[in-house]
């Protein structure tokens, strides 16, 4: 089954649009069984979005959440604990994301220890990791030094709850020159990715841990990235924005056979 996780970024700006955007999607698709989707919304649009869902009671659509700290409560200024996520609804937490890294100065260091703190509290860890360039090959290291330090102290039995996600910085669509990776480069990526966890942890461990591929997806292009045993979802951001091009993205997805230009 794949798993398809909606980053919304900073976007919407005002809660009756984040509350629309989520309406379209969650009465647009209907009940399926064969994919299972995650809308991450900004924080602030959690617990509204966690009513709405909760009166729609669709099993496939959960909420998740773009960051958190790694300690449960204190003297944190601004920052927002794993538990209160839990307490808002949310089940899964994007980590790591290169925005972070790149923006905010966030350390394997800080995603390691939130990591740690998001497993304690019982959310599923949506680990981004990824290279920086397009033309050196050599780049694909740097996903090593990520898995290495992000996922330090855990067992494999930790890394089976972990999804990690292949999000090359030169995909994401806001990226200078952004254009989606060829599948080819996805499942490269993906494969690597396998190979670090293997080492670390084992072959079991690898094999059994969900492996997701972002940027730039949208209806058009997704099946392409799943449909081989590397890649088991997609991390979708400016295509979750757009209500008629998130489901379309979704229907594609839950009935692999449909038609491309269906109209929704
Ligand atoms: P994109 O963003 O789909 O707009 O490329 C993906 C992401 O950065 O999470």
């Amino acid at each position: 089954m794949s798993l398809i996780v909606a980053n919304w970024k900073m976007n919407p700006t005002t809660p009756k649009a984040a509350q629309r955007l989520f309406s379209q999607v969650s009465s647009g698709i209907g009940e399926t069984k064969d994919i299972e989707a995650v809308v991450c919304p900004p924080f602030v649009f959690l617990s509204e979005l966690n009513q709405l869902n909760s009166l729609n009671a669709l099993d496939f659509l959960k909420l998740g959440a773009q960051d958190c700290f790694w300690a449960g409560k204190g003297p944190f200024t601004g920052e927002i604990s794993p538990l209160m996520l839990k307490n808002l609804g949310a089940e899964y937490v994007i980590l790591g994301h290169s925005e972070r890294r790149q923006y905010l100065g966030e350390t394997d260091e800080m995603i390691n220890a939130k990591i740690k703190a998001c497993l304690k509290a019982k959310l599923v860890p949506i680990l981004c990791v990824g290279d920086s360039s397009r033309e050196d090959k050599e780049d694909i290291a740097q996903i090593r030094q990520q898995l290495t330090e992000d996922l330090k102290g855990l067992s494999a039995k930790e890394l089976k709850k972990i999804i990690i996600t292949y999000e090359p910085l030169w995909a994401i669509s806001t990226s200078p020159g952004g254009k989606a990776a060829t599948p080819k480069d996805a499942v490269k990526g993906a494969k690597y990715i396998r190979l670090v966890l293997s080492e670390m942890f084992g072959e079991e461990a690898s094999q059994k841990t969900r492996v997701l591929y972002g940027g730039s997806v949208d209806s058009g292009n997704a099946f392409q990235f799943i449909s081989n045993n590397e890649i088991q979802g997609v991390l979708v951001g400016g295509a979750s924005l757009k209500p008629n091009e998130f489901l379309k993205l979704l229907r594609r997805l839950a009935n692999p056979t449909i038609e491309l230009n269906h109209k929704i």
